[in-house]
């Protein structure tokens, strides 16, 4: 639980972390549903209907998981006006890393130049960015660092399998990031709640490559490399896990669901964000949707779709803004932020 932003006496103060600035970086090619539909035995209508995805994007052959995320991240450091060296930290959430290691943060903070910062992943699949933010938001609180930049980055087109339907149809790549910095605002990320299931870790995996089956070239025969996932399961735990976290958040904020401006989920399908949004309550014009655009960017679909709400003036100063994500391992994670920049 968030400490008390007012400690008892003899305790440690804690600093409000607010969000400084965000970006995104979205690849140029795009996907449509038909030309997916020539890839797959698969109709543009079977996708809308089911997911609410009309394209997505795809990196070049030469754009990894740190390209993306470091063009995104110059782009919160603008926004925010900060130089890559007053960075202290650098978190990058991503199920697509550039390679095992070194971390994708490292190719980042390079490619930034970043030197002042120390940088490391997490994996946490789609909840990643939310894992991230209350990663950074605990070190800039206790004093740690100042400037935490956060990253959600993925190459997911280089995940899945183009011959199963059921997946390949449902995933994009692109980057979003915040600056989380000290900045003396009231409130900034004003609660939050993480949570995991590990027993559950078999409906949404990338089984092959990494030290229980490495890569060979029978691993390669049986596509162990490449994403499984039992979606309708995992459509179920999605729609209660990020329910009760968004409930949490905000009972952790000592707010309810009608103080809420804007409301960003994982973009995962249109039929969970309209399930979600009808058991909490709030009404459809407060969800930010993108996933025409984008279908499921997992880490990077949280901080994209925030991005693209301030941008849009969709998020305003004194808004009060809920992020919600669910994803593999399972993983959930919901933030109660409250924006104090214009
Ligand atoms: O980001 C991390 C979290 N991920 C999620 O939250 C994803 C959660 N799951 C979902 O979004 C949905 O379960 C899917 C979009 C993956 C699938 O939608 P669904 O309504 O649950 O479909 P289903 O898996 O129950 O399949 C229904 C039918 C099946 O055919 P039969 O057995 O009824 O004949 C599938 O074979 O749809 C078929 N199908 C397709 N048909 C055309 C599955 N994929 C496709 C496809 N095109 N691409």
């Amino acid at each position: 639980m968030n400490a008390p932003l007012i400690p008892p006496a003899g305790a440690r103060l804690l600093r409000t972390v607010s969000i400084a600035g965000t970006g995104a970086y979205i690849p140029e090619k795009v996907l449509t549903n038909a030309d997916l539909a020539r890839l797959v035995q698969t109709t543009d209508e079977w996708i809308v209907s089911r997911t609410g995805m009309k394209e997505r994007h795809m990196a070049r052959p030469d754009e990894a998981a740190s390209d993306m995320g470091a063009a995104a991240a110059r782009q919160a450091l603008a926004a925010a006006g900060l130089a890559p060296t007053e960075v202290g930290l650098i978190i990058c959430a991503s199920i697509t890393p550039d390679m095992p290691f070194p971390s994708t943060a490292c190719f980042v903070q390079r490619l930034l130049g970043a030197t002042n910062a120390y940088g490391f992943d997490i994996t946490a699949a789609c909840s990643g960015f939310i894992y991230a933010a209350e990663v950074a938001k605990n070190a800039i609180a206790t004093g740690s660092v100042d400037t935490a930049l956060i990253i959600g980055a993925e190459r997911l087109t280089g995940a899945v399998d183009w011959e199963d339907r059921t997946t390949c149809v449902l995933f994009g790549d692109g980057a979003g990031a915040a600056v989380l910095r000290a900045q003396g605002a009231p409130h900034g990320i004003r609660s939050s709640i993480l949570g995991s299931d590990g027993r559950l870790a078999e409906l949404l995996m990338l089984p092959g490559g990494g030290s229980r089956h490495p890569t060979s070239l029978e691993t390669i025969q049986q596509r162990l490399h490449y994403m499984k996932m039992s979606g309708r399961e995992v459509f179920k735990h999605a729609v209660t896990k990020m329910i009760e976290a968004a409930q949490t958040a905000l009972q952790r904020a000592g707010l309810t669901i009608d103080d809420v401006d804007v409301i960003i989920p994982h973009q995962a399908n249109l039929r969970i964000v309209e399930a979600i949004g009808q058991r909490l309550g709030a009404p459809k014009e407060k969800y930010f949707i993108n996933i025409e655009k984008y279908g499921n960017i997992s880490a990077a679909s949280v901080p994209v779709a925030l991005d693209e709400a301030v941008r849009a003036g969709r998020i305003k100063k004194g808004d009060t803004v809920l992020l919600i994500a669910f994803g593999g391992g399972f993983t959930w994670g919901s933030m109660v932020v409250e924006w104090d920049r214009d």
